[in-house]
């Protein structure tokens, strides 16, 4: 039997790999216009990494890491985010010293053990930035336009953007000590998870999907009533200066996020498209994890998309790449003048295939069908004898002739 890879971890085949590499290369462009600049960490980290800024009572650290022992006895984790290595480079490298604001993006595969379904996924990816060392709420709206604006040039209208403030380590306590007072009465209705997790984080019952947990909550107090003065006044700046630069947006006094280190601004990009997994995007403030993570006092915020779910919303035609051209021969000699004329017009810029096994006429042009080339050219004994063939452009459905040299195709085709 074939050997089949792992559940949750995908292949990402031609046809679709061009929807990526698009994707990738806009947020390169944007992320670029607003002064980010690309760090890569690794893939291992020791595991207290990720203990120590996602929380130890997160479903991520309880549950779902990839997590082992080295041959050298070391406790070590596969990623399952960027943001703590990112910080951990920031700090590591001492990046600070250089600059407290540094703004860095970063791509790749992330792992978490969920069980996989549409859009959710055991090995998966994630485009994601980070900015540090500034407090002031206009850096806020700066990350959530440049999200938004990335999603408006890959021509998308869906997802939307909900935020909410969860506070700080001052305001929240006093909010969770009220959401619990609510929920006591209720406990019975919440499911296993938010009971187990009603002391430790019982916040995380206000996002459950749980039909019990839902009604438990339903009138529960609001995070955004029990906010102090200072996350008041951090939060309506973000709102205005949201508007003041048109980024919409609606408020959900109901999100709360999967990972502990978020404080005041939180926000996701949320779509009605993928079903259950409704978060396109999503992220945060976190101003106490640089210092949590032995590193200056510094404040931060960022975010992180699935690129697969972002290629989910993407319609899948528009991305495959179309050679300039096809070139068919018929006979030997022709074979051979195809094949020298599609070396030399890949030597100048020009995408051309050809068929390699020359079989007959009506095989090549099935292949040219297949490769939806612009052009095609088809060469015969007559065509070399006369050095020009017909050059046919297959979107306008007309042709003309051309001189078989490379420099002189390459002209008609690349236009
Ligand atoms: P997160 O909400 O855990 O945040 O993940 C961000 C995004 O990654 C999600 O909105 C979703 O699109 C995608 N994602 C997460 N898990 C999966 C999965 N199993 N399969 C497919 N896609 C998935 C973070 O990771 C934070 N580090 C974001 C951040 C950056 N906060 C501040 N800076």
């Amino acid at each position: 039997m074939a050997i089949t890879g792992i559940k949750g971890f995908n292949d990402i085949l031609p046809g679709e790999v061009e929807k990526w590499q698009h994707i990738e290369a806009t947020a390169r462009r944007v992320f670029g216009l607003y002064g980010f600049a690309e760090i890569r960490i690794p893939i291992l980290e020791k595991t207290e990494l990720f203990a120590r800024s996602i929380g130890d009572t997160t479903d991520i650290v309880e549950k779902e890491m990839y997590s082992f022992e080295d041959k050298g006895g070391n406790r070590v984790t596969m990623r399952p985010e960027g943001t703590a290595s990112v910080m951990r480079a920031f700090i590591e490298h001492k990046l600070y010293a250089q600059d407290p604001v540094a703004k860095l993006y970063y791509l790749g595969p992330m792992f978490r053990y969920e069980r996989p379904q549409k859009g959710r996924y055991r090995q998966f990816h994630q485009i994601g930035a980070e900015v540090t060392g500034v407090t002031d709420p206009k850096v806020d709206a700066q990350v959530l336009t440049m999200l938004c604006q990335f999603f408006a040039e890959l021509g998308l209208t869906e997802p939307q953007l909900q935020i909410n403030s969860l506070g700080c380590p001052d305001c929240r306590p006093v909010y969770r000590q009220a959401l619990k007072d609510f929920l006591r009465a209720k406990l019975d209705l919440l499911c296993d998870d938010c009971k187990r997790r009603f002391e430790t984080n019982p916040l995380r019952a206000l996002d459950c999907k749980a039909t019990g947990c839902k009604e438990a909550t339903a009138g529960a107090p609001s995070v955004l009533d029990h906010l102090d003065a200072a996350c008041q006044e951090h939060f309506a700046a973000v709102r205005k200066n949201l508007e003041a630069v048109g980024t919409a947006y609606t408020i959900n006094p109901r999100m709360v996020r999967g990972l502990d280190y978020y404080t005041r601004t939180t926000f996701e990009l949320v779509t009605g498209l993928l079903g259950a997994q409704s978060a396109v995007a999503a992220g945060g403030r976190y101003d106490g994890l640089i210092s949590d993570l032995g590193g200056p006092s510094l404040p931060g915020i960022g975010f992180a998309m699935g690129v697969e779910r972002v290629a989910l919303l993407l319609a899948e035609e528009e991305f495959r790449k179309r050679p300039d051209l096809f070139v068919a021969a018929l006979g030997d000699d022709a074979q051979a003048e195809a094949f020298r004329l599609m070396c030399a017009l890949q030597k100048l810029g020009v995408a051309v295939e050809m068929d390699y096994e020359g079989k007959s006429l009506k095989s090549q042009m099935r292949r040219a069908d297949k490769f939806n080339a612009r052009f095609t050219l088809i060469i015969g004994g007559d065509e070399i004898a006369k050095g020009a063939a017909q050059l046919k452009n297959m979107d306008a459905g007309i042709q003309e002739e051309v001189t078989l040299a490379a420099e002189a195709v390459a002209g008609k085709v690349k236009g």
